[in-house]
């Protein structure tokens, strides 16, 4: 057995431990985007492989015979890739992937399908909007260019941004009390976000609600049926072992 980890979500690091625990073979594969990114119990590679072919290289070369697509909901291209490459090899594939969130009493969500959409949702009114979006997708909200904007990413960003915003470099994760003191003091009155799930994010909608803010909830994209659980212990039964997490 040699298993692959596609990275991303902060899950992805806790399944390394315990596959490294379990003396599985196995290789983490870093997207390549963070500059410092946490460290492994288990070697690792970093950057793309070269699309569905060269996926499908790397498990053949590498001899893979289990890939496990922990990578971010929106990371869709990345996953996939994973689709395809299994399918053409004959990989089993498993993502694990947290549930979305979806709406509590109190919260006051404006769904949007896409960034697009949800820079359209802004209201005309100059405002100050947290963005809690990667930088990579910010572009679209420079046609809404009457708002100050609070942007937060784990790395401070290389090159100008395409519009002027407040930067805040933090890694995460974030607890209700910080995200209530920094929404506070920058008087946020819109936040955007994207449906990622989990707990690791999910501060900052809990804020929203107790300080009656709206959130703009731009939705995971489609991928095609694949496996699918939600926490490491499932993914290690998947591999055949079993773990002393709870979930
Ligand atoms: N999108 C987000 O909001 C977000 C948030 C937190 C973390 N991340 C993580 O950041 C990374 C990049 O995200 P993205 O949205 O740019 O992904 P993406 O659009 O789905 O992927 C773009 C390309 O990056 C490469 N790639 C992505 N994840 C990889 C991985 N774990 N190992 C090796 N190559 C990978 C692949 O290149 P090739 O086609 O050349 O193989 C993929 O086709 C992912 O690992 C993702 O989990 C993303």
């Amino acid at each position: 057995m040699r298993a692959l980890i596609l990275g991303g979500i902060a899950d992805a690091n806790v399944l390394a431990v315990e596959i490294a625990r379990a003396g599985i073979d196995a290789v983490y594969s870093y997207g390549g985007r963070t500059r410092a990114p946490a460290d492994q119990p288990l070697p690792t590679r970093s950057g793309g492989f070269g699309g569905v072919s060269g996926l499908a290289d790397t498990i053949r070369r590498d001899g893979i015979t289990h890939v496990i697509d922990a990578t971010h909901p929106f990371a869709v291209e990345m996953s996939r890739n994973a689709i395809e490459a299994c399918a053409q090899t004959g990989t089993p594939l498993i993502a694990l992937e947290r549930a979305p969130w979806t709406k509590a009493p109190g919260d006051s969500w404006i769904d949007a399908a896409d960034v697009d959409a949800a820079a359209a949702a802004l209201s005309e009114a100059p405002a100050n909007v947290f963005l809690a979006i990667g930088r990579q997708h910010i572009a679209p909200f420079a046609s809404r260019p009457q708002h100050a904007y609070t942007l937060r990413f784990v790395d401070p960003p290389e090159g100008a941004l395409p519009f002027a915003a407040d930067v805040i470099v933090s890694r995460g994760p974030f607890t209700l009390d910080g995200e209530l003191e920094m929404l506070r003091a920058r008087k946020i009155a819109w936040i955007v976000a994207r449906n990622s799930g989990g707990d690791g994010a999910r501060a900052k909608i809990d804020a929203a609600r107790l300080l009656g803010l709206p959130v703009i909830m731009i939705s995971r994209p489609e991928l095609p049926e694949r496996p699918r659980v939600e926490s490491v212990t499932e993914v290690m039964q998947w591999l055949g072992h079993r773990t002393c997490l709870g979930a």
